[in-house]
């Protein structure tokens, strides 16, 4: 395992804060550094779920100020569903403000959610009272962002990352200090250092201190919001291969949360791409990163320099989204995108496409899902909503609704070259 002390030159420190795309003005590409001592994770398709989240839903209600009247609703997540797999993990990418972090923070219950469940372990963690769930709250972890406000800068070291094991009393008061030198092994630092602040230590040290304190009660699922986006790209590729050693060790589930395609590609063989509180595009690495069907995965990945062409269908022009993303209080009807897309048609103001699924892990909700230069000119999800093609009611046509809430990986799949519904 390897070390920030073990590393040539300064740490610099990249500033926190999720910028809606990275720019890799880098010299040397995380992808390079990652892949020297460790390959990317790969899918086990026989893995069964620890988590299942289905129609997950949190509208935080905005109120007035003197009456405290319900006046309406930021819709951060809106309808999410997804599946993390036991031992894996699963990235969640988009934009600032898509809806990222409440969708963590729901997995952790800080927030109970509008609609929708969580199932863990087969316990809907969405409708648990705080009695059932304070034990399984030792088996869902959550690594922060920020490697500086995250840890208490007057407590040492030894107490923040024991401090876990003292609530939870896992183990003997006379114990607690040498499990806490353990983890802080394991995580690759220096276990003499328990004493020690956390100012006297670099970025990457830090955060390795927010991953002893997370490991500390051995989680079945990590919620790993922006692990790594707040360190230099060099320190990302060793927390990146910290986190993939003590994955394989301890059988450890991940949602991996970032903004940056290339950091999620590594580390995640599943990724669902969000737009505005909804999952726009979800599946295999393959899928996502080489075969992308909806217009905002092809133009997130069109601004990743090693997988842009790959994304852009061999060309090498980054698609650049004009406009700002809409609020999540007043989102636009039907497709949410639909007011930064480049291929936006009548439909699309009309009905919110669903997620359709593509392939056998590869989902999209757009109505006209294909690759870059090949998205149909027709809406193919017309028959499917019984309209026509600019989306109006259709007089011969019924709804295709028991298509329309397939959950998780279903098998049934809508091939879209054979633009027939069909069986996998
Ligand atoms: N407690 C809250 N009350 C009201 N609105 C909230 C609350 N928390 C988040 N929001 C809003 O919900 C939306 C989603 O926020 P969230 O933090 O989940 O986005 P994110 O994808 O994690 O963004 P970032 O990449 O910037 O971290 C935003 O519009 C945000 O302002
Ligand atoms: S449904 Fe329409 S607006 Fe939405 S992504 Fe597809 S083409 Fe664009
Ligand atoms: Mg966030």
């Amino acid at each position: 395992m390897t070390t920030d002390a073990e590393l040539p030159g300064p740490e610099a420190e990249a500033p926190t804060g999720a910028a809606p795309f990275q720019q890799y003005d880098e010299p040397v590409a995380f992808q390079d550094l990652v892949g020297q001592t460790h390959a990317a994770a790969e899918l086990n398709p026989d893995a069964e779920a620890v988590l299942s989240v289905d129609n997950l839903r949190m509208y935080f209600p905005i109120k007035t100020a003197l009456m405290r009247r319900t006046v309406g609703h930021v819709q951060a997540v809106d309808g999410v569903s997804f599946e993390v797999p036991k031992g894996g993990s699963l990235g969640l990418v988009g934009e600032s403000g898509c809806g990222k972090s409440t969708t963590g923070q729901l997995i952790t219950r800080l927030y109970k959610p509008t609609g929708g469940s969580m199932l863990f372990e087969g316990a809907d963690l969405a409708t648990m009272s705080e009695g059932t769930l304070k034990p399984l709250r030792r088996e869902i972890q959550m690594i922060f962002q920020d490697p500086y406000s995250s840890l208490n800068p007057r407590h040492t070291v030894g107490a923040i990352v024991g401090a876990p094991l003292r609530i939870h009393n896992v183990v003997p008061k006379n114990k607690v200090l040498s499990r806490v030198q353990e983890l802080l092994e394991v995580v690759g630092l220096n276990p003499e250092h328990y004493n020690r602040y956390p100012n006297e230590f670099s970025g990457g040290q830090r955060q390795r201190i927010g991953i002893a304190r997370a490991l500390a009660l051995q989680p079945k699922l990590m919620v790993a919001d922006e692990p790594v986006s707040a360190l230099d790209v060099s320190i990302q590729a060793q927390v990146i291969n910290l986190l993939q050693d003590l994955q394989k060790e301890f059988g450890i589930a991940f949602l991996f949360i970032a903004h940056d395609l290339a950091v999620v590609r590594h580390f995640c063989p599943e990724v669902a791409v969000m737009y505005l509180g909804k999952i726009v595009e979800i599946g295999d690495r393959a899928s996502i990163y080489s075969n992308a069907h909806h217009p905002y995965t092809q133009a997130l990945l069109s601004a990743v320099p090693d997988i842009k062409q790959a994304a852009t269908g061999g060309r090498r022009e980054r698609i650049r989204l004009t406009g700002d993303v809409p609020s999540p209080i007043d989102p636009p009807s039907g497709c949410r995108f639909r007011t930064r897309c480049p291929i936006a048609q009548e439909i699309c103001t009309r009905h919110e496409p669903p997620l359709l699924q593509i392939g056998k892990r590869h989902k999209v909700a757009c109505h006209f899902p294909g690759r870059l230069g090949a998205h149909p000119r027709e809406p193919i999800t017309a028959r499917l909503l019984g309209v026509d093609t600019t989306g109006a009611p259709d007089p011969g046509a019924s709804p295709a609704t028991d298509l329309r809430q397939q959950p998780g990986y279903a098998d049934t799949w809508f091939d879209l070259d054979a633009k027939s519904i069909g069986r996998a």
